[in-house]
């Protein structure tokens, strides 16, 4: 990465610059769009709205669509689609991980207690498919549907792998394809399809989004071992605990004494830090380089997301979707 802390800053700004009034209509949908008739529904939704996100996917999605044309209203519907999508996700994820923060907040889960939360998750996603029945194309339902058909597989999966030790390379990627690359995915070629780009285009961006998709995830999950809850503004040390063994402890497993096996197996079985420390976790990750490795990995997908970028012509919309590439390698939150 060739940029430090001050470049990466400026080119947050470039990329937000370019959809920053797009975004504020998309807040407005949103907001809209998140009254239910029952309080509670549209508390959470405005409730996680308010307390902050990145709002890549919706990001990404408008600058995919800039790429050929300025977003239409149905580009905006769009993209407060996936947001809506991905707060549901959110909300259904923070249930299964017992999770207690999200966005620096108490999550959903804590205030609102699952049985309401699980409820207002699925109005969220029904609300997402209602809008975007309105557009009338068979093609954008049959693409949010499948894609949240394999966002749900994807929690089902890993709920199958929680607690094993013996979770391979390719396990750990198909999760991430399933929980995150598609949603990615979805939207950048979205933004293709709301711009009325040609079917090779809308592929290309697709794959741009899931190769971006793919290091997000894996930055996520090497960021639940690096940072701090401050900046994360969830808790780290929280995969592992909740029984998950994520890539860097992977590839640090391969090379690990039997010894430190059994330590990451005591967390594993105990769901907290108390006889093994997250400090010592950690230690074996650094021995066996396996946020090093991972990092690897994520620069591999974001290098091919760049190469797949090569095909359009240069534009603002490009020069941002190739700044998004090293924002989504290089992030802290
Ligand atoms: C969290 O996504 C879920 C993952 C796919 C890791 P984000 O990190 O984009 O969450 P917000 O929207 O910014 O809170
Ligand atoms: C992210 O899974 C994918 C979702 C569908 C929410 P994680 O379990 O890694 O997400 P966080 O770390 O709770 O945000
Ligand atoms: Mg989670
Ligand atoms: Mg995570």
């Amino acid at each position: 990465m060739a940029t430090g802390k001050l470049g990466l800053a400026l080119t947050t700004r470039e990329i937000l610059s370019l959809v920053s009034k797009d975004l504020e209509k998309v807040e407005q949908e949103f907001r809209l769009e998140s009254v239910a008739s029952v309080d509670a529904v549209s508390q959470i939704a405005q409730y996680l709205q308010g307390n902050g996100g990145k709002r890549l996917r919706p990001i990404m999605l408008l600058v995919s669509c800039r790429l050929f044309r300025e977003p239409s209203p149905e580009a905006i519907r769009l993209a407060a689609v996936v947001e809506l999508i991905h707060t549901a996700t959110l909300v259904h994820d923070d249930i299964i991980d017992d999770a207690k923060t999200r966005r620096g907040k108490p999550s959903a889960n804590v205030l609102w207690g699952n049985h309401t939360s699980v409820l207002a998750g699925d109005w969220l996603y029904m609300q997402a498919f209602q809008i975007a029945l309105r557009m009338r194309s068979f093609e954008v339902l049959d693409l949010l549907i499948t894609l949240t058909q394999q966002m749900v597989d994807g929690e089902l999966l890993q709920l199958e792998r929680i607690g094993r030790i013996d979770i391979t390379e390719a396990d750990s990627m198909e999760l991430m394809d399933r929980k995150t690359a598609t949603l990615f995915s979805a939207c950048t070629k979205l933004g293709a399809i709301a711009a009325e780009a040609t079917e090779s285009e809308q592929t290309v961006l697709g794959d741009f989004g899931w190769n971006l998709g793919m290091a997000f995830q894996l930055v996520d999950d090497i960021l639940d071992f690096t940072s701090r809850e401050s900046i994360l503004g969830k808790p780290v040390g929280n995969d592992l605990r909740e029984g998950k063994v994520t890539l860097p402890l992977i590839y640090a497993l391969q090379d690990a004494s039997p010894g430190d096996r059994a330590k990451v197996e005591i967390v594993l079985k105990e769901g907290n830090y108390e006889k093994v420390a997250f400090g010592e976790i950690r230690g074996i990750l650094d021995k066996h380089h396996g946020i090093e490795r991972a990092r690897v990995r994520a620069h591999e997908f974001t290098a091919k997301a760049r190469t797949l970028l090569q095909t359009f012509n240069e534009c603002p919309a490009r020069t941002a979707l190739f700044a998004a590439t090293d924002l989504v390698a290089d992030r802290d939150r």
